[in-house]
């Protein structure tokens, strides 16, 4: 199958459109990251998605609609706190966690009792789901456990031949994956932290948990995405705490006469690396920088080194929760055996 890779026009929409109702699968912007649609109503288009990405088929997916879409078509509860969430915060990068009603293909959900939402902000994303006018479940556009996509080129790296079409919306601002946030309960509950906030939910609401997994406890995953090994670049890689970037230094230094070694690091350091002589990816100074650059600079490094040394930022707290996040899982994250979940 010939990939092809084109700017979004009514032209490419309309094509992106029969692809996706002759239950095809294509890529498309976010303003988070690239993500590979398909018919949310579709069982054989869902399914398609799972294989395509070699994604395990106990993690549920995200329906995406526009923001004129009627939300009652497709959920049914909806507390007030999350009406507010939505005025606050939608179009964006804010996934909320309604309880299912069934209405899209039950392999959307994998069996969990519950649907994810998410009305993304992009100008081609939103353009495409008026197009379509349907839910389209989206994951993000890697192979999985790859790194996240934030260009059209990226995703052509990993689906190369294997899907029609990438729509191509430039640079993904964002950088890393909407929050995703339960709103079944009493109050909203972060299951996958992002660049919408625990503080700027509870700003809103006036409360908001993060939810940690406890895997001994047996009872089910609420977010089964979480169990898994997530956005690893293709080299071997090495995590520094920040107060620990001495201990990186001397790792580098030693390595250096071995292999490639790359650094990973904020921009404050990157003079003090720089010294070794070897390649030096700088993060930046904030955390929306951060964030804006974290998976294009571990795309960079699989090309450029055999290990990467990572030094995690010193900040903590807001976006940094969610780049740290992501940075912790590329670096040193397993999956977590059957048996333990
Ligand atoms: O920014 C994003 O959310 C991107 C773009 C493409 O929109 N999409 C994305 O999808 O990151 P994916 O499939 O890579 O990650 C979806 C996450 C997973 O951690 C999954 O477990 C969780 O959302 N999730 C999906 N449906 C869920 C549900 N019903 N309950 C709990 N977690 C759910
Ligand atoms: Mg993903």
């Amino acid at each position: 199958m010939k990939t092809e890779i084109k700017n979004v026009t009514p032209e490419s929409l309309r094509e992106a459109k029969n692809f996706i109702n002759a239950g095809e699968v294509v890529a498309i912007p976010t303003e988070t990251v690239y993500g590979l649609g398909g018919n949310a109503f579709n069982d054989e288009a869902v399914k398609k998605i799972f294989t395509v990405k070699g994604r395990p088929n106990d993690n549920p997916l995200i329906a995406h609609v526009h923001s004129g879409y009627d939300l009652s078509k497709i959920i049914d509860y909806d507390p007030p706190y999350a009406k507010k969430l939505r005025d606050a915060f939608l179009p964006g990068p804010l996934t909320l966690v309604y309880p299912s009603t069934g209405k899209v293909s039950p392999f959307v959900s994998c069996g969990l009792n519950t649907l994810a939402v998410r009305i993304p902000s992009h100008d081609g994303a939103q353009a495409f789901l008026r197009a379509v006018d349907i839910p389209i479940v989206a994951p993000s556009a890697n192979l999985s456990k790859h790194v996240s996509p934030t260009s059209a080129e990226h995703v052509y790296e990993d689906f190369q031949g294997k899907i029609p079409l990438i729509l191509d919306g430039g640079t993904c601002v964002g950088g890393i994956e909407s929050t995703v946030c339960d709103v079944t309960g009493e109050i909203p509950v972060i299951l996958r932290p992002g660049l919408i906030t625990k503080e700027m939910i509870a700003e809103v609401v006036g409360a908001c948990e993060e939810y940690t997994p406890d895997f001994q406890s047996g009872e089910r995953v609420k977010s089964p995405g979480v169990l898994y090994k997530h956005y690893a670049p293709r080299c071997e890689t090495a995590l520094f705490a920040a107060g620990a970037w001495t201990d990186a230094l001397e790792k580098a230094k030693a390595a250096a006469k071995e292999k490639r070694v790359a650094i990973l690091c904020e921009s404050e350091l990157v003079g003090t690396f720089q010294v070794l002589g070897v390649t030096v990816l700088d993060l930046g100074r904030t955390a929306t920088e951060m964030a804006n650059r974290l998976y294009g600079a571990l795309r960079e490094a699989e090309g450029l080194c055999e290990l990467l040394i990572a030094i995690e930022p010193k900040a903590r707290g807001g976006v940094m929760t969610g780049v740290l996040n992501r940075l912790q899982k590329a670096c040193i994250s397993t999956d977590i055996p059957h048996g333990k979940r």
